[in-house]
């Protein structure tokens, strides 16, 4: 079975050719560099630019994989959460095809694809467990007691964690997305150089919680002046990506061990930071076994689409009932 995954939620335009459950023919991304100079994603721009990518990406995706439309079998699009006019490109581009070439449609939620980004490099992972889904968009504690059975146990209660490393990066002066580039300066910074606050760690939920520590950032740089600032990039780049990574990986440690789970996944954008990567596997690794996609099934992608309309198969539907950008939560 050849399986179409449709990816354009937000700024990525993505597809992937996925042969029966795991074997990955093609995934190709094709990002947009639009936002760079806003330091954010523009969504009048994103949808632009999905219209212009998402002929050229389908060719792509099924020439590298040596395959003609006429073989696929089955289209797996992301329908929610999203930005509407992202999400309406990858709608009506997979209804078209349904209707030309008589396919069913399966629509897949976002996030859910993230964590079943970690099956598909991982197919024999064990259940029950604890996911911990960090992306541009979203930042959540998922309970997965089986596949296609979802306890959300936690969610940011403001900005996510990849949107709070973009928005420091462009306090900061640095580019678009900005979780790589204050990765990178991270490295030859000091962690404890400055106190940043640990929004909720200290809290009984699983609920996060990033905006403060932005403004505590934005006060650091007003009172610091822009050649202070230069002069300790690398270290408050240390800093505020310690104080992230120290909620995550606590918050995650005690869902886990809430649940009493063997598996912890980590998954979404945020996921390809290898110091929240490695100080999880710190924490958790004698209880539970860590697991995580490579870079490019961590950002969004369309294998993860693909392989999630693979295990919802059987709820196809005709391009007629395919409800395009529909809202649904994930459970
Ligand atoms: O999953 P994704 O591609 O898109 C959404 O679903 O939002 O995630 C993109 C986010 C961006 O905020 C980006 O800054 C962040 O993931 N990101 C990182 C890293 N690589 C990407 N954040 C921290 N460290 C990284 N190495
Ligand atoms: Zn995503």
């Amino acid at each position: 079975m050849l399986t179409l995954g449709i990816e354009t939620s937000c700024d990525d335009t993505s597809m992937a050719v996925l042969r029966d459950e795991n074997e990955l023919l093609s995934n190709v991304v094709s990002s947009q560099i639009e936002h760079s100079e806003y330091g954010g994603i523009v969504p009048e721009l994103a949808s632009r630019a999905h219209v212009q990518n998402i002929v050229p990406v389908f060719r792509w995706a099924l020439g590298e994989a040596g395959v003609e439309p006429e073989e696929l079998d089955l289209i797996g699009v992301t329908n929610t959460p999203g930005l509407i006019g992202s999400l309406m490109v990858g709608g009506a581009f997979a209804q078209a095809l349904a209707l030309a070439l008589e396919l069913p449609i399966v629509p897949v939620h976002h996030i859910e694809a993230h964590i079943v980004a970690c099956l598909l490099e991982y197919p024999d992972l064990e259940l029950p467990a604890v996911a911990l889904v960090v992306s541009g968009g979203h930042s959540s504690l998922i309970y997965v007691g089986e596949w296609r059975k979802y306890e959300v146990m936690g969610t940011t209660r403001d900005d996510a964690a990849g949107e709070a490393f973009d928005k420091v990066a462009k306090l900061l002066g640095l580019g678009f997305p900005g979780g790589p580039e204050i990765e990178r300066l991270a490295l030859e910074g000091n962690p404890a150089a400055i106190p940043f606050p640990r929004p909720m760690l200290a809290t009984a939920d699983f609920d996060f919680s990033f905006s403060g520590l932005k403004t505590a950032v934005v006060r650091w740089v007003e009172q610091t002046g822009p050649e202070g600032v230069q002069e300790q990039l690398t270290d408050v780049c240390a800093s505020f990506q310690a104080a992230v990574v120290e909620v995550l990986v606590e918050k995650t440690a005690r869902a886990a061990a809430e649940k009493n789970v063997n598996t912890v996944l980590l998954a979404g954008g945020v996921a390809c930071n290898n110091a929240l990567r490695e100080a999880l596997r710190d924490q958790i690794a004698d209880r539970a076994r860590v697991l995580w996609p490579q870079p490019i099934n961590c950002t969004d992608n369309g294998a993860m689409i693909a392989r999630t309309a693979v295990l919802r198969a059987d709820e196809a539907v005709g391009f007629g009932e395919f409800d395009v950008a529909a809202s649904q939560a994930l459970t």
